[in-house]
Order: structure tokens, then C-alpha cells, then sequence
């Protein structure tokens, strides 16, 4: 990884902090999804639920459900549900994975070290695999482990079924896919902005704020949440692209290079390395400065923000 002066990174206390958290984190995201996405061996259809899990049991970091349950402890909110609302959130996120590799889309080999989802299986089982995954997480979400007051469910499942859906996510995808097709000439850094927020902005705001939800909290901390989520999925996003350029593909667990190849306007074709770099600080700053007027109840989320700017992978 090419070195570039980081004023976010985290020292090894406080990095051996964050690891614990989310190792704690990952390590409840990982029970409620092998007990929502069981085995179904012999079972009519169990290779998509093979593939389902091939992708979901894979290392991802687990980033979306540590931002629920970091910010529903804000909330004043330490219950279960939040791992399982996160759970859900990974499972939409891997489907967008899924899908984002596809010969079709990215058309990438390697995900989360390992061979992408339509190489392992097929595309058809890619394809499927992917559907299961983003219905399997609504029906999660309307699941009373999810929180016993339905009306807390709802407003969530409104949540990410905006955030992920035509007007979030899936618009982002198809507007990075059609700048890749037509190669616009004249896109600048508010364009990309606005995409980037759409891709994967939208879910990473969604998650901060279904904490919020979850700890009915007022609408202060929810507005907060809301800033906080979008300057973090800003500043992931742009991250991302740093790493495409600066990380191997064993650090990544995914091909480097491949925005370049492919031709995608990125922050870093725009700004170049050290520009891109220094606005994903910067965002990661804009993140950070929400928190300003919280005590150590927020020190996860301060840790997050900074790790999603000095993360290897
Ligand atoms: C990759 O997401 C796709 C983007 C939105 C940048 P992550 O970097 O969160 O990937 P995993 O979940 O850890 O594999
Ligand atoms: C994908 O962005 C964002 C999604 C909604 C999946 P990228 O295409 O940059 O993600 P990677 O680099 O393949 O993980
Ligand atoms: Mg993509
Ligand atoms: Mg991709
Ligand atoms: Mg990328």
C-alpha cells in the first residue's frame, strides 16, 4: 500500500479498541445469520441457499451492522435487535456485492478473497442467490427479534427499503454503469459525489439512523445520525476508490485496478491519489465533528469514522 500521511489513522491503543469491538460485533452478525440462512441440504433449491451463504461466510468487515449497533448505543439502546438489524443490512449489502460482480456490471473475479459469487457457481445461481439474500432481509427485518414493537420494525424496514432500493442504491449502481458505457466528458466531483452517496452512502446513513430508531430517540440525535451517515458514506466511498489504486489484491480480497481499467470516473481519476485522499479525510472529518457535542457514549462511532479512512482493506 502506497503511503500516504494520514491525520485519522489510529494508534495501535486505539486500534486494538476498535478490533475488540468489532470483533464482538461480527462475532453476533455472524450467529444471527447462520441462524436466518440455515443449511437446506437435500432440500428442493439448496444450491442457491449454498451460494447465499458461500458469499454472505466470506470476511466482509461487517462495517454496516457495527454502524447500528454503535449508533443505537448512542441511542441508549444495548439490545439484541441491533445485531439482528444489522444482519440484515449485511444481507442486502452482499447481495449488492453479488450483483456488483457480475460479468455484467463490474465483472470481477475476486470478492472478499475468494471467487466472486458467479464464478464459484454460476451466473444463474449468482443471479438467484443475490434475490434470496435482499428478500430473505426484509423478512428478517419484519421478525420480532428484530425489535418487539412493530411499528420500530416498520419504520426500519421503510428505512432500508429506501436507502436500497430505485431511489438509493440500485440508482447509484445504474448511473455508475451508464457513465462507464457513455464515458461523459464533463463529470466533476459533485456528480460523483452525488453517486457515490447514492451507491453506498445511502445504506451506510440508513444503518446509523435505524440505530436511532431502534432507541426511539428524539429527532435531534436522529438528524445527527443522519449528517454523521452521510458524511461517512462520502467518505467510504471515496476510500474505496483511494484503495482500488493503493491496495494489493491480497490486502483487498478483491482485484485492484479495476475503476482505471474499466474506465470509471472516480475521485481519484478526478482529483488525483493525494486530492482523493484528502477528501475522504476531509469527509471523515465533516463525520466527526457531528459527534463534537457527545461524550465517550460515541467513542465507537468516532473509531469507525476514522478506520473507514485508514482501513487496508
Ligand atoms: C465494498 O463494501 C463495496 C463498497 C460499497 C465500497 P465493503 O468495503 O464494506 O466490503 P466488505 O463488506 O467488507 O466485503
Ligand atoms: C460498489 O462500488 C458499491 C455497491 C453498491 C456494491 P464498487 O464497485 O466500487 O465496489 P467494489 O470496489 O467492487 O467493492
Ligand atoms: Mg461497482
Ligand atoms: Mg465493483
Ligand atoms: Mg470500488
Amino acid at each position: 500500500m502506497t503511503h500516504l500521511d494520514n491525520r485519522l489513522a489510529l494508534d495501535s491503543h486505539e486500534n486494538q479498541r476498535l478490533q475488540a469491538a468489532l470483533k464482538e460485533i461480527s462475532g453476533q452478525v455472524e450467529v444471527c445469520l447462520d441462524q436466518w440462512l440455515p443449511t437446506m441440504q437435500g432440500l428442493p433449491g439448496d444450491r442457491v441457499l449454498e451460494c447465499m451463504r458461500y458469499s454472505t461466510f466470506a470476511g466482509g468487515k461487517r462495517l454496516r451492522p457495527a454502524l447500528v449497533v454503535a449508533a443505537a448505543k448512542l441511542a441508549g439502546y444495548t439490545g439484541a435487535g441491533a445485531g439482528w438489524v444489522g444482519s440484515a443490512m449485511e444481507m442486502i449489502h452482499t447481495y449488492s456485492l453479488i450483483q456488483d460482480d457480475l460479468p455484467s456490471l463490474d465483472n470481477d473475479d475476486l470478492r472478499r478473497g475468494r471467487p466472486t459469487a458467479h464464478k464459484q457457481f454460476d451466473e444463474p445461481t449468482a443471479i438467484l442467490a443475490s434475490d434470496g439474500l435482499q428478500t430473505g432481509a426484509f423478512e428478517l427485518l419484519a421478525d420480532a427479534r428484530c425489535h418487539d414493537d412493530a411499528a420500530v420494525r416498520l419504520e426500519i424496514i421503510k428505512l432500508f427499503a429506501q436507502s436500497s432500493g430505485a431511489r438509493g442504491m440500485v440508482a447509484g449502481q445504474m448511473v455508475d454503469m451508464q457513465w462507464e458505457w457513455e464515458q461523459p466528458a464533463n463529470l466533476g466531483v459533485d456528480d460523483l459525489a452525488r453517486m457515490n452517496y447514492l451507491k453506498t452512502g445511502m445504506n451506510i446513513t440508513a444503518c446509523c439512523e435505524a440505530g436511532v430508531v431502534l432507541g426511539n430517540a428524539d429527532t435531534k440525535l436522529r438528524l445527527a445520525m443522519v449528517t454523521f451517515g452521510d458524511a461517512l458514506g462520502r467518505a467510504y466511498q471515496v476510500f474505496d476508490d483511494v484503495l482500488d489504486v493503493t491496495g494489493t489484491a491480497e490486502e483487498l480480497g478483491k482485484t485492484p485496478g479495476k475503476d482505471a481499467k474499466a474506465g470509471k470516473t472516480t475521485f481519484v481519476s478526478l482529483l488525483g491519489l493525494e486530492g482523493a485522499h484528502e477528501r475522504a479525510l476531509q469527509e471523515a472529518e465533516r463525520a466527526l465533528k457531528v459527534l463534537e457535542s457527545f461524550g465517550e457514549e460515541a467513542d465507537l462511532l468516532r473509531l469507525i469514522a476514522r478506520y473507514c479512512v485508514s482501513r487496508g482493506k
